[in-house]
């Protein structure tokens, strides 16, 4: 990474989650659903440039069982540096330190996404399962 990048562990505060997910293109989160997930982060790293967050990714989950990747997101103009890539190796360093045997890791890849995540070894559910979801208060514009 670049000294012009720094990665901090911990979730970001609410304003710049709510911040990134809409200039990186994801869903927009309300106010009280941003504050209430945030609170239910396992764990998460920020990275920060020029004083400002520009980029975040999370792991929420039972803190056993069962664990989720979300909220992977980059700034548009730091994209393609390699920061996506340094982020999910620390929520995978945290996993892989911290998570039992038998726990199950899952996430909803968007697009291209796809191609960073099975570096780390993840792969499609199908055939054998689908992965299924639905929204409360409607589905958004775009986004997961
Ligand atoms: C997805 C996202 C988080 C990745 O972050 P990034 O900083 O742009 O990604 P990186 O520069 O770290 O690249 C990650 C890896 O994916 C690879 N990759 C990206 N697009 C690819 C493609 N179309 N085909 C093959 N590999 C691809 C890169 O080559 C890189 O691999 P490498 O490190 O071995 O070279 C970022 O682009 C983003 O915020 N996108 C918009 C929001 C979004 O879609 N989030 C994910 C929701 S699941």
């Amino acid at each position: 990474m670049s000294d012009a990048y720094t990665l901090i562990e911990g979730a970001p505060a609410v304003a710049d989650y709510r911040r990134l997910r809409e200039v990186s293109g994801l869903s927009p989160k309300t106010q009280e659903a941003a504050e209430r997930g945030l609170r239910g982060t396992l764990f998460a790293v920020t990275v920060a440039a020029g004083g400002r967050t520009i980029a975040m990714g999370r792991v929420i989950g039972d803190g056993g069982a069962f664990y989720q990747v979300v909220d992977m997101a980059v700034e548009p103009e730091h994209q393609g540096r390699g920061l996506g890539r340094r982020i999910f190796a620390a929520l995978m360093d945290w996993l892989h330190e911290n998570a039992p045997n038998s726990a199950y890791v899952s996430l909803v890849a968007d697009g291209d996404a796809r191609h960073l995540y099975a570096k780390f070894g993840f792969e499609p559910v199908m055939p054998a399962s689908i992965g299924m979801a639905r929204w409360i208060g409607g589905r958004p514009a775009r986004g997961t």
